[in-house]
């Protein structure tokens, strides 16, 4: 799990006003909190003080109060009251948790979890501008939890090969040869353009399948992804003028455990009475995908390219993958083996920016890493686009 990216941590409708929400992402705790402005605070969830969880506590104005002895947190993560020291009491500095960034849009909320300062920190993935055209898109959305790595999960998403053997309605098994096209780097990504067999006309059911009745041609397929929100774009035209696009962005709980949340918007059937079916045939290509993916090993991921043996049509995941083990090398990847052996007993945290400007007096200690910092960043990244492409070499290995 890295650090140092932007996760979705909520759906924006679970985070209200008066009501902290606990969340866990990258193995650690969290509490979401809605300030009285509308902002959402997103901190460490355990108190410096003795350790309770601030989401088991109450929210009074734009504060988190502590269960346990009321202490209350601001949203830029430090105290402001100990109300057993009462008013005139110096809060000592250390009376603070980690507070991160967060952006709102799409009906979710993100956090930065990570210690980048403002100027290192890339904007939040809008892969979705169809989201915003409401007269002629219609978005349904989806939250799924599921007992896979994030890495194995994403990977999946990307593969395009998969579809014909997975899943029911998507793929057809007569041709389910890849169209080998070149795939376009972008700033933290990649993004191909496909073309597929499509299943039986029977193979889709309801008012899609109504709408692709006749037999037709190549489905053409547009996927992106972006390692910066660890997220996707796939949009298959079915037919000239009759397209989705599904966008959906993987949070780790931890390293075994994967909450995807999902948007998918239609140009067809655009009535509200058609979401409960759209979210049917999608909520079975998840399950199809997890039935899969649960199974596969090593279950933590990234696996060394040479431990597996990839084919030209693997290219895509072939590209996340390096990008992934580009930030574990940057030194980005959080050592989650020490961090479950030494649960019990201790607390690490996500580091934030504060944390970075003045890294002593917290209470609690920063994730240990895989690999020592680099300084290789979000920005080298965009800047190494197109050359990881070309030195892959996919499906020239032994
Ligand atoms: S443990 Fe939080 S106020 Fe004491
Ligand atoms: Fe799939």
């Amino acid at each position: 799990m890295l650090i140092n990216n932007w996760y979705v941590a909520a759906e924006s409708a679970d985070v209200v006003v008066g009501k902290p929400l606990a969340v866990r992402m990258l193995g650690c705790d969290f509490v979401l909190f809605r300030q009285t402005d509308g902002q959402v605070a997103c901190l460490s969830n355990v108190c410096p003080h003795r350790g309770a969880s601030l989401a088991h506590g109450r929210c009074e104005e734009s504060t988190v109060a502590c269960p346990f002895h009321g202490w209350r947190f601001a949203a830029d993560g430090r105290c402001i009251d100990i109300p057993s020291m009462g008013p005139d009491f110096r809060i000592p500095p250390r009376a603070r948790v980690d507070s991160y960034p967060t952006h709102e849009v799409y009906g979710w909320i993100w956090a930065f979890l990570g210690d980048l300062p403002e100027e290192e920190r890339p904007p939040v993935p809008e892969l979705l501008p169809e989201f915003h055209d409401t007269e002629r898109w219609r978005t349904t959305r989806m939250v799924v939890e599921a007992p896979v790595n994030w890495e194995k999960f994403e990977e999946n998403s990307l593969d395009t090969a998969h579809l014909s053997f997975v899943h029911r309605a998507f793929g057809n098994r007569m041709d389910p040869r890849a169209t080998l096209v070149p795939i376009e780097r972008t700033a933290y990504g990649a993004r191909v353009a496909r073309e597929r067999t499509p299943p039986r006309p029977e193979a889709k059911t309801g008012v899609l399948g109504q709408i692709l009745s006749q037999p037709r041609d190549k489905t053409s397929v547009q996927l992106e992804f972006s390692l910066l929100g660890l997220c996707h774009r796939i949009q298959p035209t079915f037919r000239p003028g009759v397209s989705q696009v599904v966008f959906s962005a993987s949070t780790p709980i931890d390293a075994r455990n994967t909450r995807q949340f999902g948007l998918q918007a239609r140009n067809y059937a655009i009535e509200p009475e058609h979401d409960a079916e759209r979210l049917a045939g999608r909520r079975e290509a998840i399950d199809e995908d997890i039935s899969v993916v649960r199974h596969v090993r090593p279950k933590i991921g990234p696996t060394p390219l040479a431990e597996e043996t990839l084919v030209k049509a693997d290219e895509m995941e072939a590209i996340f993958r390096s990008l992934v083990i580009k930030m574990i090398e940057a030194g980005w990847e959080i050592d989650h083996d020490k961090v479950e052996r030494e649960w019990d007993r201790k607390v690490y945290v996500i580091p934030s920016p504060a944390r970075r400007l003045d890294p002593k007096g917290w209470a609690h200690e920063a994730v240990p890493t895989t690999r020592p910092r680099t300084g290789f960043g979000w920005r080298d990244l965009a800047r190494q686009a197109g050359e990881i492409a070309n030195r892959l070499g996919v499906g020239e290995a032994a």
